[in-house]
């Protein structure tokens, strides 16, 4: 199994993409379908945010300077994903807004995942070395099993406030 960093993140990202298009077969489906599926969504979310806020975004903008602004931007697009999530974890699937929101989170989080992998990922892949890709990959592996599970966990709220104080 691969310890890289990018190609770790990538399989998080690949997982969601397999998530979102199940939730949007399944939009016509019963609720508790649709509920399952965001259950779903929102723990890998939580989880994949929580170690690119704690080991991929902090790393690479104290390695890559120059990356700085799309790093910003990435933690702002995290945070409105957090929001999204912490209001859908609070929400019934039966709720008229609960397809709503979820649609709103996906186009948003297909957004993101795509500025990561196309725009700033490769320029990261170009100026680290395998071997520091693999130690932040080595850090995100060994921080998983701490990391919040739910949109509502102590960890997931402070990694939402430290996203946009830091
Ligand atoms: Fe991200
Ligand atoms: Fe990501």
């Amino acid at each position: 199994m691969s310890t890289d960093a990018i190609v770790l993140l990538k399989e998080d990202h690949k997982e969601m993409r397999r998530l979102f298009k199940a939730f949007q077969d399944a939009e016509e489906g019963p609720a508790s379908q649709r509920q399952k599926l965001v259950d779903q969504i929102l723990e890998a979310l939580t989880v994949h945010t929580y170690l690119e806020n704690e080991v991929m975004y902090p790393e690479v903008r104290r390695l890559l300077p120059d990356l700085e602004d799309d790093i910003l931007e990435s933690y702002e697009e995290h945070h409105v994903a957090d929001v999204l999530c912490a209001e859908l974890a609070a929400m019934d699937a039966d709720d008229e807004r609960f397809t709503a929101k979820t649609t709103v989170l996906i186009e948003n989080v297909t957004h993101h995942v795509e500025e990561e992998e196309q725009e700033w990922f490769p320029k990261v892949r170009d100026a680290l070395g395998r071997k520091q890709l693999q130690e932040i990959g080595e850090k995100m592996i060994a921080l998983r099993a701490d990391a919040p599970r739910t949109p509502t966990a102590p960890k997931a709220i402070k990694k939402a406030m430290d996203a946009v104080t830091a």
